[in-house]
């Protein structure tokens, strides 16, 4: 199985209910030689109506503060643990992500990234897969809003920085 294939099937995917009330699946984007991963939790308006992740408002937050510390977007591999948006954005429910799981496994397992960074507690239930580490950071749309939260992220983004330097 290639990356391309997994944006084929995220596309016609019908695994749960959510392809229902979205406009498309937002597969992820970025090189396949990533040495990093991004994991979100699902894709939101903006990733819903473009096909592509973290576009929006925390997006281009995530976008900027990694740029901040020397980490190029065009470098990492940007998904989510479930590839559809949700209705009003709720949190994905535990059967559309265990049907949405595999997709995720295969990109790891396809990237081999260095580090797979989780962005907020969803992408928690991301399964570890061997020889890969996994770093859990502040999720950027509560570092948008919150100073301690935004401070924290920081920190962990520093540190990132400094991981994948060596
Ligand atoms: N928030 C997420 O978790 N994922 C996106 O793609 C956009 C916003």
């Amino acid at each position: 199985m290639s990356l391309e294939d997994i944006v084929l099937q995220v596309q016609e995917c019908r695994k749960c209910r959510l392809w229902q009330t979205a406009t498309q699946g937002v597969p992820g984007e970025g090189p396949i030689d990533a040495k990093v991963m991004f994991v979100g939790q699902n894709p939101g308006s903006e990733e819903d109506k473009t096909g592509r992740p973290f576009v929006g408002r925390a997006g281009k937050f995530l976008t900027k503060t990694l740029a901040e510390f020397g980490i190029k977007r065009e470098e990492v591999y940007i998904t989510n643990i479930v590839k559809h948006t949700s209705p009003e954005n709720r949190k994905p429910y535990p059967d559309e992500v265990a049907a949405c799981l595999p997709y995720l496994i295969q990109q790891i397992k396809i990237i081999k990234p260095k580090v797979v960074v989780l962005l907020g507690a969803s992408a928690k239930e991301t399964p570890r897969v061997d020889g890969v580490k996994y770093f859990e950071i502040v999720h950027p749309s509560a570092a948008m809003r919150f100073t301690k939260m935004r401070e924290k992220f920081r920190a962990q983004i520093t540190e990132l920085a400094d991981q994948i330097k060596t």
